[in-house]
């Protein structure tokens, strides 16, 4: 009895609550209001219902037949931040479909049939954070689709069948917070690679582009090498599906960041080798060149403080340097004007995030090898003295008087260094079979001079992405 006392004004208050409450937001039949979600889910919906409670957030129409919007379908909706339509039969969207939905943040059209992406779609959904266009017909997304989606931190465009992707509507200041870019499983074959390595770093950080159907080249390796290098989640989530295939022929189709055999003379062609072997891992240069040495990490804050260790002048920060010799750049590369033999070693920098507490270290083996003229003249040199002396000595103990000319110390011979041309690695060859006949005595010429050339190949660090 006490109890129904209690339970009968509360019931009532109850109804009488949800009796207001519907009466201002009709909810209907076949959808679920509950709070501020409206689920029309899988009601077999060919429209938008016309009327839905005007304080909804959440609006989930997924799994329907739907295949058209009307301008402003979601106008009377002021408060709508999640929209759910996957799984209907949308193959375009109007203008202003999406008019007075500006406070859409997560809209979800994943799973329709939706073929180009035109510029105007998503117009005016400045604070959209996530959108979701996988497994549709997409052929082509128009350039100026992402522009003005400030907000936009992942879009995920995979199982579609994009031929190309407009990279470039994607800058540093465009879109602060993109930091998931999913391309993957579409038909691109060749994308353009200087647009994708202009990408914010945070963008390529989070740039999925496997299952595609890449064709086999340096530049597409390169750029794929460094993110690797980087250790990017993309990479290392998806090592075996990243693939390209020969010549375009699908049947000859390699796992490349696995098989790496494929792009060994990447390293030697040398117009499309430059970023693949920036690797500064290992430098090799001669005495007296100037190096410098890069410390890109993972770490990506633009904020970081940079400490070398040095094997000859042991710990360098910005702070200590007092040597014109060696700089320090904010950025963290560092400067040798002229090494020396004895600058050969282990390098290792320290990058630290101080507000993060993060830190990461790269490690750059540099080797200094005399420079290689000059050694050998000196040991030539002086073996060829030896043997004068010697000689003279010998004629000097048997003769009277000694008449030896060749006493005279011969000028050392000649290297062709001076003519030599980085930029052509046939010179190289070409000027020292020239020369072979003048300086015949000198057979080390043919060899001193590929490693030479090496140095020059492979050591460019400026070029680092
Ligand atoms: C839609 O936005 C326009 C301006 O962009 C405004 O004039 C109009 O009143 C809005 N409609 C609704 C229903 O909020
Ligand atoms: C790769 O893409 C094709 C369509 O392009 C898709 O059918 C397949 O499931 C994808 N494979 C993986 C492993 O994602
Ligand atoms: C590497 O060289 C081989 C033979 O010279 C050639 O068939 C192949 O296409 C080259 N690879 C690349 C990535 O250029
Ligand atoms: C390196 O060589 C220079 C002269 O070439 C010398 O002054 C210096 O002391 C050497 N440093 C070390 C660590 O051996
Ligand atoms: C830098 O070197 C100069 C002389 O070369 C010296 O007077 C000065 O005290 C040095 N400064 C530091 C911070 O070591
Ligand atoms: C770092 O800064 C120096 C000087 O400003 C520049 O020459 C070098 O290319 C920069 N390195 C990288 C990796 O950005
Ligand atoms: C770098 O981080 C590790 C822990 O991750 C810490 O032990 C180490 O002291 C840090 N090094 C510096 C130079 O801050
Ligand atoms: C650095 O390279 C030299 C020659 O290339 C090699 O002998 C040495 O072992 C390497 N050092 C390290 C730590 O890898």
């Amino acid at each position: 009895m006490t109890c129904a006392l209690y339970q009968g004004p509360l019931l009532l208050s109850l109804l009488l609550l949800s009796l207001l409450h519907s009466s201002q937001e009709i909810c209907p039949s076949m959808c679920l209001c509950v709070s501020d979600t409206a689920s029309c889910s899988s009601s077999g919906l060919a429209k938008l219902p016309k009327t839905l409670p005007f304080s909804s957030v959440t609006l989930d129409v997924s799994h329907n037949h739907m295949s058209w919007l009307g301008p402003g379908s979601f106008k009377n909706l002021p408060r709508l931040e999640n929209l759910r339509l996957a799984h209907n039969q949308l193959t375009s969207l109007d203008p202003g479909v999406f008019r007075n939905a500006s406070g859409l943040r997560f809209l979800d059209l994943s799973s329709n049939k939706l073929q180009v992406v035109q510029q105007h779609y998503f117009q005016g959904l400045w604070r959209l954070e996530e959108l979701l266009l996988f497994n549709n017909k997409i052929t082509q997304v128009e350039p100026g689709t992402l522009t003005g989606l400030s907000s936009l931190k992942k879009a995920y465009f995979s199982l579609n069948q994009i031929t190309h992707f407009p990279f470039f509507s994607i800058q540093d200041h465009s879109h602060p917070f993109l930091t998931m870019l999913d391309l993957s499983s579409n038909r691109m074959s060749h994308l353009k690679w200087e647009d994708v390595k202009a990408l914010p770093g945070l963008v390529q950080r989070g740039l999925y582009l496997h299952n595609n159907s890449l064709i086999c080249d340096c530049t597409m390796y390169s750029v794929f090498w460094h993110w690797d290098l980087r250790g990017y989640d993309p990479l290392k989530d998806f090592t075996d599906e990243h693939t390209c295939s020969i010549n375009g022929d699908p049947r000859s189709s390699i796992r490349f960041l696995r098989q790496n055999r494929y792009f060994l003379n990447c390293t030697v062609e040398k117009a499309v080798s430059q970023p693949v072997t920036v690797l500064l891992s290992n430098v090799l240069v001669s005495e007296g060149e100037r190096v410098r040495l890069d410390c890109q990490t993972s770490l990506m804050s633009t904020d970081l403080s940079f400490t070398w260790f040095s094997p000859s002048k042991g710990y360098i920060t910005q702070t200590s340097i007092n040597d014109t010799l060696i700089s320090l750049f904010a950025n963290g590369t560092l400067e040798i004007q002229a090494v020396k033999v004895n600058d050969s070693g282990l390098y290792v920098c320290t990058a630290l995030d101080i507000k993060q507490g993060l830190n990461a270290t790269r490690e750059v083996n540099v080797t200094v090898l005399p420079p290689a003229g000059e050694s050998f003249n000196t040991g030539y040199t002086t073996l060829l003295g030896c043997v004068v002396t010697l000689v003279c000595i010998l004629v000097y103990l048997y003769m009277t008087p000694c008449r030896c000319s060749s006493c005279k110390q011969p000028k050392p011979p000649l290297i062709p260094i001076a003519t030599y041309d980085p930029s052509t690695l046939t010179s190289a060859f070409s000027s020292s079979v020239r020369d072979e006949s003048k300086i015949q005595t000198d057979k080390h010429v043919a060899f001193v001079e590929p490693i030479i050339s090496e140095v020059a190949e492979e050591w460019i660090p400026e070029r680092l992405p």
